[in-house]
């Protein structure tokens, strides 16, 4: 069979590297890749979020399954254009899309099913927004309805950073449109979790959980970023929590989305907050995560064609996941300037000799081949993944290969994963 790999960050060279491993796989393409997806396969010119041309490449291939990375193409309605001409595709429907497309969608959805999350209010109009604000008098969470690249999201440490937030995205539009509408809600403490399940509809198989790090610097200080590092597992999630994960979570969601007409497919990935222990939805991602998915796939013992497949076709019967390495660990290796604006072009010096080191698998983000050398092109780079026997030894490994690897300007943080270590 042949792959087509949608999108062109480190998620999706984890991805098509893992398809590549795959018995029944033939040929794996990425529209558009990177250098890390051209060395598992073949990059196609064409944009992930052009939804037209993914039709057209994958019609013309005659790939037996696409498999979607980022959020983009989902909430503009690829999965259903390509399975309107035959193509089974993994991912879920741009009206199950809406989970993660729109916030006031996910919350009320969240209030109908009675699936827990913060208190929260949606606004169409910013003057309403802020009144609702002052008469809390609490420093809130201000987030915009839409995609915005992960940025739309601002966790206030004061009431007037709230209204300040308010104004940047309604009034301002630091996000465009997807401002139009907020969603002021509670802020909650407590450690981070992303949950994942790959779903068909009704059943969900869950994958091992991680933890994200969405902070620039040690010590989670600094600017939010689209995530500088992951870890599986995370020492608060027992099989305890799991099932509780999974109960009041996960299978009211998948019921919820049934019972509305827009059954779930692809991965559903659950961003949690424990609370006193207990979770709470802080938001619901329709693809897999990325840094996460790279720890993901490191762990991952079975063939991920026939859960890929199963869900792509509505159907998981059968599926069953086997985990191999007890843990893994990503670091990701940054542009100079990153998340601001930064330079690109710039060699890139080792990858080879980093993944000759014992368990680690370089996989590749902001790369761009440049004749025999591989050079940067956006502003995380590079996804230095290991696997090991406990995180300690997996982090060990990890660092191991970032001090392989060389570009100028690079940066990254020291200390992921220290939660579990
Ligand atoms: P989101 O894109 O909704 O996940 O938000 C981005 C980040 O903002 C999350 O990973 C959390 O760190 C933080 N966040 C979101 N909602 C809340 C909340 N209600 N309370 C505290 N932090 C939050
Ligand atoms: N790692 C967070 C995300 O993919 O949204």
């Amino acid at each position: 069979m042949k792959v087509l790999v949608v999108g062109a960050g480190a998620r999706e060279h984890a991805l098509a590297h893992k398809i590549a491993a795959s018995e029944r796989v033939e040929a794996v393409y990425a529209a558009p890749g990177n250098a890390g997806t051209a060395r598992v396969g073949t990059n196609l010119d064409v944009a992930a979020d052009d939804v037209p041309g993914i039709v057209r490449v994958a019609r013309e291939l005659g790939v037996g399954l696409v498999v979607v990375g980022p959020e983009g193409p989902l909430v503009a309605g690829v999965v259903d254009a390509l399975r309107a001409v035959g193509i089974p595709t993994f991912g879920p429907t741009r009206a199950a899309a809406r989970l993660e497309g729109s916030k006031a969608f996910s919350k009320d959805f969240m209030k109908h099913h009675g699936i827990p999350t913060a208190a929260y209010g949606v606004f169409d109009d910013a003057e309403a927004a802020k009144a609702w604000v002052r008469e809390l008098g609490r420093p809130m969470v201000v987030k915009a309805d839409g995609l915005a690249a992960g940025k739309g999201v601002v966790v206030a440490a004061t009431v007037e950073e709230s209204l300040a937030a308010i104004d940047a995205i309604m009034l301002e539009r630091a996000h465009g449109d997807a401002g139009r509408r907020v969603v002021v809600e509670e802020r909650l403490e407590g450690p981070e979790i992303s949950f994942h399940v790959v779903c068909d509809g009704t059943r969900a198989i869950p994958l091992a959980a991680a933890q994200d790090h969405k902070r620039l610097l040690d010590g989670d200080e600094g600017p939010n970023t689209g995530g500088m590092g992951a870890y599986s597992p995370p020492p608060m999630v027992d099989p305890t929590l799991e099932g509780s994960i999974m109960d009041r979570v996960v299978l009211p969601t998948l019921e919820g989305m049934a019972e509305d007409d827009c059954p779930f497919t692809g991965v559903l990935f659950v961003g949690l907050m424990l609370v006193d222990g207990q979770p709470r939805v802080l938001e619901y991602n329709v693809r897999f995560g990325d840094p996460e998915t790279e720890v993901l796939m490191a762990r991952l013992a079975s063939d991920v064609v026939p859960l890929l497949l199963g869900s792509a076709r509505g159907d998981l019967e059968g599926v069953e996941l086997t985990w191999g390495a007890p843990a893994a660990l990503c670091v990701v290796m940054a542009s100079e300037g990153y998340p601001g604006s930064y330079p690109k072009g710039r060699p890139i010096h080792g990858i080879e000799a980093a993944n000759a080191l014992p368990g680690v698998s370089v996989f590749e983000a902001g790369t761009r081949a440049e004749g025999d050398a591989t050079v940067t092109s956006g502003g995380r780079v590079l996804c230095v993944t290991a696997s090991g026997g406990d995180v300690h030894e997996a982090a060990e490994r990890a660092y191991a290969g970032v001090r392989a690897i060389d570009f100028e300007g690079a940066h990254h943080r020291g200390d992921i994963g220290w939660q579990a270590r």
